[in-house]
This record gives C-alpha cells, sequence and structure tokens, in this order.
C-alpha cells in the first residue's frame, strides 16, 4: 500500500485532530504516504486535498474540530455523487480511505465501498456515541466532561435560588450523552429522545422530590425530546416551583479533547492503518470490552445501537 487517504465528516467531535494525526504518522512507519481530503464528502467530490506528512499535523493532537474541515453533505446519498468519490480515488491512486464520522459518515462509507475498489475503514468519532459496535466513539468523553463542567456550576445557582432546572444537552436522536451527563451530575430526572415522557409523571416526579426535602432540581434533557421550552413553563405552572431552562449547545462539541478521547483516536488510528496495510476494508475500529478490534462497516450501520435504559433506574436510585 503506497497511498491512504483520510476524512472527517459529519458533526465534528473534539479528538478528530488526534485520530488524523495518528493515521498519518502511523502511516508514515509504514512508508505509506496520506492525503486528507478537505470539508468531509464534499472533497471526494470537488477532489480538493492536501499531503499530510507527519510534520503537518505536529501541534493539533489538543485540539478540537477538525485541521481538515467536515461538513453535512446530503448530496453523498445520491448514486452519482458516490461515483464520483470513488473516481477521485481512483485518480488519486488512493489504495485505502480512513473515514473519521459518526454514524452517518459511516453509512456514507458502507456505500462508497460497495462501489470503488479502494479499501474503506471507519472510524467512529462523535459526541452522540451512537455507533453499534464500539462502546465509545471519539469525541463522547469530552462532550460528557465538558456538560458535567456546566451543570457543576448550574447546580450552585439551582440550589442557592431554589430552583429547578432543565439543561439541555445535544442528541436530535439519541440520548447517550444525556444518560451518562444526567448520572454523572446526579440529575433528579434524565429525558431521553428514546423513551416517550408523560408530563404528569415529571410533575409528580417533581413533587414527590420537594415532600422528600429537596428544594432544587436539574433535570438533563437531550435536545431531542421536543420542546424544553414548553416543557419548563409546564412544570412551573404544574407544581408552582420556579423553572429555568438552560441550553449547553454546541459548547459540547468543541474543546480540547478529554486523556480519554485522545487516546481512544489514538489507537483507533493505530488499528484502521494496521487493517489497511494488511489489506483489509469495509470494516470500522471499534473499542469492545477494553479492546481495540473491528466490525464490518454492513454490520455496524444495520444495527440501531441500543441505550441501556436500565441506567435511568439507576440514576432515579441515585438521585432518591
Ligand atoms: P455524523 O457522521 O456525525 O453522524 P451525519 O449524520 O450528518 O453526521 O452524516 C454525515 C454525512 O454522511 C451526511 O451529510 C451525508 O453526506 C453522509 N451520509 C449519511 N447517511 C448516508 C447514507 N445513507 N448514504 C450515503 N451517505 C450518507
Ligand atoms: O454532532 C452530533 C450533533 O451534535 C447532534 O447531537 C445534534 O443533533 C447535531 O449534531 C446538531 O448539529 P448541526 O447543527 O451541525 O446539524
Amino acid at each position: 500500500m503506497k497511498i491512504i487517504g483520510v476524512v472527517t465528516s459529519g458533526g465534528d467531535a473534539p479528538g478528530m485532530n488526534a485520530a488524523i494525526r495518528g493515521v498519518v504518522r502511523i502511516a508514515n512507519s509504514k512508508n505509506i504516504e496520506v492525503i486528507g481530503f478537505e470539508r468531509g464528502w464534499e472533497g471526494l467530490l470537488t477532489n480538493s486535498f492536501r499531503r499530510l506528512a507527519p510534520r503537518s499535523v505536529g501541534g493539533i493532537l489538543h485540539l478540537g474540530g477538525t485541521i481538515l474541515h467536515t461538513s453535512r453533505c446530503p448530496e453523498f446519498k445520491k448514486d452519482e455523487a458516490i461515483k464520483k468519490a470513488a473516481e477521485t480515488l481512483a485518480l488519486n491512486n488512493v489504495e485505502g480511505l480512513v473515514v473519521i464520522g459518526g454514524d452517518g459518515s459511516l453509512h456514507g462509507a458502507l456505500e462508497l465501498s460497495k462501489k470503488t475498489n479502494t479499501l474503506i475503514m471507519g472510524v467512529p468519532a462523535s459526541i452522540d456515541n451512537d455507533v453499534f459496535g464500539t462502546d465509545e466513539t471519539i469525541g463522547f468523553d469530552t462532550a460528557v466532561n465538558t456538560a458535567v463542567n456546566e451543570i457543576d456550576k448550574i447546580r450552585d445557582t439551582a440550589v442557592s435560588l431554589e430552583r429547578i432546572f432543565i439543561v439541555e444537552v445535544m442528541g436530535r436522536t439519541r440520548g447517550f450523552l444525556a444518560l451518562n451527563v444526567g448520572i454523572t451530575v446526579g440529575a433528579e430526572m434524565i429525558l431521553v429522545p428514546e423513551v416517550k415522557y408523560e408530563n404528569e409523571k415529571i410533575f409528580r416526579t417533581i413533587k414527590e422530590s420537594k415532600e422528600k426535602g429537596k428544594r432544587s432540581a436539574i433535570i438533563v434533557a437531550a435536545e431531542g425530546i421536543g420542546d424544553n421550552r414548553q416543557l419548563a413553563s409546564e412544570i412551573e405552572k404544574a407544581t408552582g416551583s420556579e423553572v429555568r431552562l438552560s441550553v449547553l449547545g454546541y459548547t459540547q462539541r468543541g474543546g480540547n479533547p478529554s486523556a480519554r478521547s485522545r487516546l481512544l483516536a489514538s489507537l483507533f488510528a493505530d488499528e484502521a492503518v494496521e487493517l489497511l496495510s494488511k489489506g483489509q476494508g469495509s470494516r470500522a475500529v471499534v473499542l469492545r470490552n477494553g479492546k481495540i478490534t473491528s466490525i464490518e462497516l454492513e454490520e455496524s450501520c444495520k444495527t440501531d445501537k441500543l441505550l441501556d435504559l436500565g441506567l435511568l433506574t439507576l440514576a432515579k436510585v441515585l438521585a432518591t
């Protein structure tokens, strides 16, 4: 193998740069050249890339975002776009491509792998942690820590003014971030898109919590559960408590990657380049039971990662 391509796609995640650095330097140790496609799948449609050498990825290990930039690229779902990307890979003699991104990007990687001779390797990176087959994605740990640090501060004001806070965290369709954050901040309630919530139940829980002597509460809610502002005003009306909404927003996607996200990125990069150099493709590298391994891209894409709903029960017990 002489040339490997690398691309970051979809929502950025802290640790993507660490993964790019890893791919470049591990490939270099195997005498493989690396080119970085720019702005996600777009770069493969416009043949826009730059050569990456070990020195050109210096000083990025600790940086959030991605030096290659990223994009949402709706046209990549069309056959013509996949064909164009396959042509770009062939034109540049790219024998292996490392796709660093979330669930959507890995779906794109799978479709591309069906239409090209280039070996395709997925590297899960997303603050949503929604890729099937891996216990963790690059960036998830960082986002959890970012949200926890913010909510610890919100807890101070919630306790002081005896208020209820709904803290909205990211997660348009999945609740992994909300669940992990909720448990680690001791949230009185966690609302995730996977579980339909009933207003009455929420009101009851708040009232019971008050009766137990709790004068404030933190509700961690994923953005995808619905209109959190409206929910805040409904809780206020029903319980008589003062309720505030705090939307953490895009800070959760940025910032320096945590040690854990950097380590995972480096280990994933190593496995991805190693597999490609051995002639293996159409796979995604994953973390399973503490070990780095890989599964077929097809398996990762066709299966929905399950949220451990038992942890919602645990969170409830911990918050009593
Ligand atoms: P993430 O990778 O963070 O989950 P998205 O869901 O936005 O982010 O997906 C990133 C990109 O991957 C999309 O903008 C699109 O270009 C591509 N993609 C997603 N799903 C598919 C699919 N089924 N087929 C081809 N490309 C896809
Ligand atoms: O990166 C994942 C994610 O943060 C989701 O949780 C969220 O729904 C989405 O991206 C929002 O990002 P954008 O505004 O870039 O589409």
